[in-house]
């Protein structure tokens, strides 16, 4: 991995992340967290401040080393206890059922192997447990949709592994989620990266 890779984007990435406009989507899925919490590419920490009484403690799992570093003062200054934990989705170092809420936001789009990885998150969910998700992914219009597509490939250079085109409900269902609320706001910005998935799932 370059310098830019590894310097460069966990900096932008801080960046972008911490736009106003994510921050009520940030408490909506955040807030519905309970009990025994898993957040996945929890980058640099923006979502511990979210975290209310209901949450017993977080777990954080992060690959990337700078983005742990830029979480470590948040999650000490979290309201609930945060553990950070450096691993990757696709390999989830947790017992199976030990996790009441699996968060992610804005993390299915970069990480390498999804459907992988929403199966690890099944296997270390709980039955009954939840899985919330923010996520930014492909448009349902056509032009938009292959405008996506074309961009793709300088885009997930230019942004660490970021991909503009996954379908993330289909994703969702395919590693064996029952999707329980979806919604599909935008951001303002431009229509290739501003259409979102915002829900609840559970294994179905
Ligand atoms: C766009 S950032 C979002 C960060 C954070 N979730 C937030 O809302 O601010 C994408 C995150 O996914 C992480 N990521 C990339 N590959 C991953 C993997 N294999 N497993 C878990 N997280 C991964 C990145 O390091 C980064 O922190």
């Amino acid at each position: 991995m370059g310098f830019y890779q590894r310097h460069i984007v966990p900096c932008l990435t801080h960046l972008a992340m911490s736009q106003k406009q994510l921050l009520p989507y940030r408490q909506h899925i955040v807030g519905a967290a309970e009990g025994r919490v898993l957040e996945i590419g929890t980058g640099s920490g923006l979502n511990f401040p979210l975290y209310g009484p209901a949450v017993g403690s977080v777990i954080g799992l992060e690959p990337s080393a700078a983005l742990l570093s830029m979480a470590r003062a948040r999650a000490q200054a979290a309201p609930v206890p945060v553990a950070l934990l450096d691993a990757s989705a696709e390999a989830i170092p947790l017992d199976a059922g030990s996790i009441d809420t699996v968060v992610t936001t804005w993390t299915l789009c970069t990480i390498p192997n999804a459907s992988l990885a929403l199966g690890e998150m099944r296997r270390v969910l709980r039955p009954g447990g939840t899985l919330l998700f923010v996520e930014h992914g492909r448009a349902p219009e056509a032009r938009v949709a292959r405008w996506q597509d074309r961009l793709d490939p300088f885009w997930s250079w230019f942004a660490g592994g970021c991909h503009l085109n996954r379908r993330m409900d289909d994703l969702l269902t395919a590693a064996g989620f029952r999707i329980e609320a979806l919604q599909n706001p935008r951001l303002p910005g431009p229509r290739t990266h501003t259409y979102l998935y915002e829900g609840r799932a559970r294994p179905a």
